[in-house]
C-alpha cells in the first residue's frame, strides 16, 4: 500500500537519502535500522511531507503523496510519532488521545455540537477506547494529568497511544522505546504486534534496540549513509556480514 520508488533527499549538498525503494503492507511491521545519521528519520519526514524529495516517487494505494503537505498526508491516514515529543503539554493524556481520534471522526463533530444521541454515544465510545489504549501501555492512571507534568517515558507512551488511536492504515514510529522502562518495552512490542496483526495497520518502526526489532518486526531494512544496504527477515539480517559491519559492529 505504501511504496517508495528511488527516493532521494538532499540538504544543501548533503545526500541524506539516495535512491531508496521500500514498501509497507497492512498487517506487517517493517523495522528500519542503521547508525545515527543513516537517514531513517529523514525517510519518515519524506513520507509524511516534512521534507521535499529531490528525486523519486512515494505512493499510497497507488496515488502519489509526495508533494502534498503534512496535513494532507495525515488526512490520508498516515500517522507518526516524533523522536522528540509532539504532544499538547497543557492538555491531559486523555485529551491528547481524543484529539488524535477526533481528526478521524470529524464527520460526527457536527452531531456532537448539536448534541445528538448518536454523537454523544460516539463520544463515550471514543473516551472508552482512549482509556483502554492508555491501559494497554500501562499509563491509564495518568489519563487525567496534564502531559507536561509527566516523565519522558510516560509522554512517549501517550504519544504512541495518540498516534494509534485512530487506527491509521499506516503508522510511522520513530524510536518509540526510548525512555520506556523494561516492562513497558515488552508491552510496546505486544501493542505493535497487535496493531499489525489485529488491526491490519502497516507499521514502519525505527528502532535501535536489536532485541525489540527482533521481537516486533516481520522484516528489517538496514540503512547506512542514506543508502538501503540490506533488507530481509530479522534472523537473516542479524547474520548479514554487511549489516554486522555497518551497524551492529558499531553498537
Ligand atoms: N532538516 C535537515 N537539514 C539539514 N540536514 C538534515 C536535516 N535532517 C537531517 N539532516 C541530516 O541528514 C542526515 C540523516 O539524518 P537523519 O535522517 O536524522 O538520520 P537518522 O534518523 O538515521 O539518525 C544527517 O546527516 C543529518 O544531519
Ligand atoms: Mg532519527
Amino acid at each position: 500500500m505504501l511504496e517508495l520508488r528511488d527516493v532521494s533527499v538532499s540538504f544543501a549538498g548533503l545526500q541524506a537519502l539516495s535512491h531508496v525503494s521500500l514498501s509497507a503492507r497492512g498487517g506487517e511491521v517493517r523495522a528500519l535500522i542503521g547508525p545515527n545519521g543513516a537517514g531513517k528519520t529523514t525517510l519518515f519526514n519524506a513520507i509524511s511531507g516534512y521534507v521535499p524529495l529531490s528525486a523519486g516517487r512515494i505512493t499510497l494505494d497507488g496515488k502519489a503523496i509526495d508533494g502534498l503537505s503534512p496535513h494532507q498526508i495525515a488526512a490520508r491516514g498516515v500517522r507518526r510519532t516524533f523522536q522528540n515529543g509532539g504532544l499538547f503539554g497543557e492538555l491531559t493524556a486523555l485529551e491528547n488521545v481524543l484529539a488524535g481520534l477526533h481528526s478521524r471522526i470529524d464527520a460526527s463533530f457536527a452531531g456532537i455540537l448539536f448534541g445528538s444521541r448518536a454523537a454523544r454515544e460516539a463520544e463515550r465510545a471514543a473516551v472508552a477506547r482512549a482509556r483502554q489504549l492508555l491501559e494497554t501501555l500501562g499509563v491509564a492512571h495518568l489519563a487525567d494529568q496534564p502531559v507536561k507534568t509527566m516523565s519522558g517515558g510516560q509522554q512517549r507512551s501517550i504519544e504512541i497511544v495518540r498516534a494509534v488511536a485512530a487506527e491509521p492504515p499506516l503508522l510511522l514510529l520513530d524510536e518509540p522505546a526510548v525512555g520506556l522502562a523494561p516492562p513497558l518495552r515488552a508491552q510496546l512490542v505486544e501493542l505493535i504486534r497487535r496493531l499489525a496483526g489485529e488491526m491490519g495497520i502497516a507499521v514502519l518502526l525505527i528502532e535501535h534496540a536489536v532485541d525489540l526489532v527482533m521481537a516486533a518486526a516481520d522484516a528489517v531494512a538496514v540503512f547506512n549513509g542514506g543508502i538501503k544496504i540490506a533488507e530481509g527477515a530479522p534472523a537473516a539480517i542479524r547474520n548479514d556480514p554487511a549489516v554486522l559491519e555497518a551497524y551492529l559492529g558499531h553498537g
